[in-house]
């Protein structure tokens, strides 16, 4: 029997709830009757980026400058003494990323006497919510192309055979000077890469059953940098690969996992034009675990693709995972989209980040058993 600890405060002790609002992940924010700003707990300074000794005592509307659903939202608490939650329409800005969309809870305060003494605001963050909606939208549709696809390849692949053959007999029939071959050689060649995307295609409607194993992570990457060094030989690319190695293998397919960092740093290569920089970086990622009911959260390993290439503009963002989502003349469309597919299969999750004329990171968390 162990006797309980004494709790370091008796309960009811308002330093207690002082020590709640400095540790949980909402923002709370409490303002007075005039709409000062009375509470600014922690989890507030970081959503809003600003520190509480800076805005404690100033009013609201300094706060939120120009944000009207914001705005609403702490009338309402606050002159009509409704409750009322948003959940769609507020994000807040923040001067080094993308803003952060947030949901916020305003409800009136009342004193012990029963008259409203000001607001309380209750914010929570969204964003890891917003990435779970994208991914799962992301994956039906997928499934629906997918499916479709493979049946449109399917149809195709033989009249495709058809055409490749004649060009071949057409070819035997030519002199082995006419200047005719150069045409049948380009008919073979183009019906051979048609072929490769139908390849593709199917695999992604019928992807075949992944063999897992023991992979590791390490020497895929080191295999890849090899080959893209090589296929990058007319550029100037400087490829950095970083390594912990104190990473264990992961339980996955290798030649899925292969595939999977092929076209990432596949993709990084082509968006850079000439001269620049693809870091390949691989560690056990510090800011998620893996959690699964019954089972001690597990570590996840990350691996980061950076480039210095021509980036996304942010309304490509969404698209560039849509199968036959392409910018290159002769792409495919569906490097993402397998990745996606390959990432999920895995249960891990893969996120991109972009700056337009600066570079891209792609990265991937992938689960440690
Ligand atoms: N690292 C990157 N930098 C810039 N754009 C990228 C990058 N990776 C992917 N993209 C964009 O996403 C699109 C889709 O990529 P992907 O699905 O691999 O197809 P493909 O490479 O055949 O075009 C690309 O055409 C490109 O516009
Ligand atoms: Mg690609």
């Amino acid at each position: 029997m162990t006797t309980p600890a004494t709790p370091p405060y008796p309960a009811g002790d308002p330093a207690l709830a002082a020590l709640v609002f400095d540790n949980i992940d909402r923002g709370v924010i409490a303002l007075d009757r005039e709409g000062r700003i009375t509470l600014f707990n922690p989890a507030a300074e970081s959503y809003l980026d600003r520190a509480a000794r800076h805005i404690l005592g100033r009013h609201y509307t300094e706060l939120f400058v120009g944000q009207e659903p914001l705005l609403y939202l702490v009338n309402a608490a606050l002159r009509d003494g409704r409750s009322i939650t948003d959940d769609e329409s507020i994000f807040l800005p923040r001067p080094k990323a993308p803003p952060l969309p947030v949901s916020v809870y305003a409800a009136p305060i009342f004193s012990k006497r029963g008259d409203q003494d000001g607001a309380v605001l209750i914010i929570r963050d969204l964003s890891r919510v917003r990435e779970l909606e994208d991914t799962l939208r992301r994956a039906d549709q997928l499934a629906m192309l997918a499916t479709l696809a493979a049946g449109l390849a399917h149809e195709i692949k033989n009249p495709l055979g058809g055409i490749k053959g004649a060009a071949q007999l057409l070819t035997l029939e030519l002199q082995p000077d006419s200047p005719l071959r150069e045409y049948t050689r380009v008919m073979i060649k183009e019906t051979e890469r048609i072929n490769g995307i139908i390849e593709e295609l199917m695999d992604l409607g019928k992807p075949r059953p992944a063999i897992m194993g023991e992979v590791s992570i390490g020497r895929i990457l080191d295999d890849i940098v090899l080959l893209q060094r090589e296929a990058a030989r007319g550029q100037n690319i400087d490829f950095a690969l970083s390594l912990d190695p104190s990473i264990p293998p992961v339980h996955g397919d290798e030649s899925l996992l292969t595939r999977l960092f092929l076209n990432l740093v596949k993709n990084a290569r082509e968006a850079v034009d000439r001269d620049g920089r693809v870091e390949i970086e691989c560690k056990i990622s510090a800011e998620y675990h893996m959690t699964t009911p019954g089972h001690r959260p597990s570590p996840l390993v990350v691996v980061r693709i950076r480039d210095t290439g021509c980036g996304i503009p942010p309304d490509e963002l969404e698209r560039i995972f849509t199968p036959y989502y392409t910018t290159k003349s002769r792409g495919s469309g569906l490097g993402l989209a397998i990745c996606q597919k390959i990432v999920e299969d895995h249960r891990g999750f893969l996120k991109v980040a972009s700056i337009p004329g600066e570079g891209t990171e792609f990265s991937v968390w992938l689960p440690l058993r």
